[in-house]
């Protein structure tokens, strides 16, 4: 049996649309920050059939995924020259994850996966390296690769369709930056398109390749900024990056309209106080109207201020954290 725990990441380039849907290989590189909070934690055993448990219930499509997943793996280990001991497992999921926070609970739960099956393959004297247990997570979720490690983590992409084609490399880690994540959720309702069918539908945007265009350019922006601990840089990249993909979003067929006038609110007044205030605050956005606050030390306490009065909406703190762990079971 192995457990292991991860968390969930915020992107500030943003991985939208694939090159390959069922291998979920990214259209273009991506970064995100990995969080420290909240937290999965998966178990997993060998078992005659597959199954998986959690306290959530879970649909045929999502339990679907998780055996597809296993199929998957199982290709990319063979192509490794390796092998999991058997071929059916239980898999058991607590999330702590509170519903509807706008926190994607997929990259913590299939970044925490791909750690248990490296485990497994660890008790059979086989050692993967972080890369490599990147890529299974991203056989789950695309951007489960990046909360395979902590801090600030880039997905690669390279030219070809391999199943291996792209994986996560650190690119610092959670001590470089101590950089929060003020999240506030105006909508408690679950969002009709998950990321999954927007990604299918990105390349139905006529901005499409115009945004792929640019990535290449924000990527490294992004990197830079980080490790000059550009504050300023990464604010200017991390917006633009999220305008554009909501701009795709918005201008797929069918169009995907993930934020809400609630969503503008929020950000027109944060603008509004950080230029008051000359606060160190950025916004994001994923597929979903949630505001992601990504902000200093300096800053965090007038930014959880300005979230504790937003009327109706759910708030939650987090912060930079260190990545999926493998939870080494008590002695008694
Ligand atoms: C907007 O990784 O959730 O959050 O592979 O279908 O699970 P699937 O997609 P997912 O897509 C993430 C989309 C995003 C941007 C990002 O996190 O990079």
């Amino acid at each position: 049996m192995a457990t292991a725990v991860s968390t969930p990441n915020i992107a500030f380039i943003k991985y939208w649309g694939n090159r390959n849907q069922e291998l979920r290989l990214p259209a273009a590189d991506s970064l995100s920050m990995t969080l420290d909070s909240p937290t999965v934690e998966v178990s997993i055993e060998p078992a005659d059939t597959f199954s998986v448990h959690s306290e959530k219930e879970l649909s045929a499509n999502e339990i679907e995924r998780f055996k597809k997943h296993l199929e998957l793996t199982n290709i990319y280990l063979k192509k490794l020259n390796f092998k999991l001991q058997t071929s059916n497992f239980k898999l058991t999921i607590h999330s702590h994850i509170p519903p509807a926070i706008g926190l994607a609970s997929s990259a913590a739960v299939f970044s925490a996966v791909a750690k248990t099956y490296t485990e497994l393959l660890k008790e059979s004297g086989i050692e993967l390296t972080d890369e490599q247990t990147s890529v299974i997570a991203r056989l789950g979720s695309g951007s489960a690769a990046r909360s395979v490690m902590g801090g600030f983590v880039a997905l690669r992409c390279h030219g070809e369709c391999a199943i291996d084609s792209a994986f996560a490399v650190q690119v610092a880690d959670e001590n470089h930056w101590p950089l929060h994540d003020i999240v506030v959720c105006p909508s408690l309702k679950e969002k009709k398109h998950g990321s999954t069918e927007g990604h299918h539908l990105a390349h139905t945007s006529p901005h499409f390749n115009t945004r792929l265009k640019n990535m290449l350019r924000r990527q490294q922006e992004c990197i830079d900024a980080i490790l000059q601990r550009d504050f300023e840089k990464l604010q200017r990249v991390a917006e633009e990056d999220a305008q554009d993909l909501h701009k795709v979003a918005e201008t797929s067929n069918p169009p995907l309209q993930y934020l809400n006038s609630e969503t503008h609110r929020i950000l027109h007044e944060i603008i509004a106080l950080r230029t008051q205030k000359h606060l160190a605050v950025l916004y994001t956005m994923d597929a979903g109207p949630t505001v992601h606050l990504i902000c200093t030390e300096d800053a965090v306490e007038s930014v959880k201020d300005f979230a504790y009065t937003q009327k109706e909406c759910t708030m939650f703190e987090t912060k930079v954290g260190s990545g999926a762990k493998t939870r080494i079971p008590a002695k008694f």
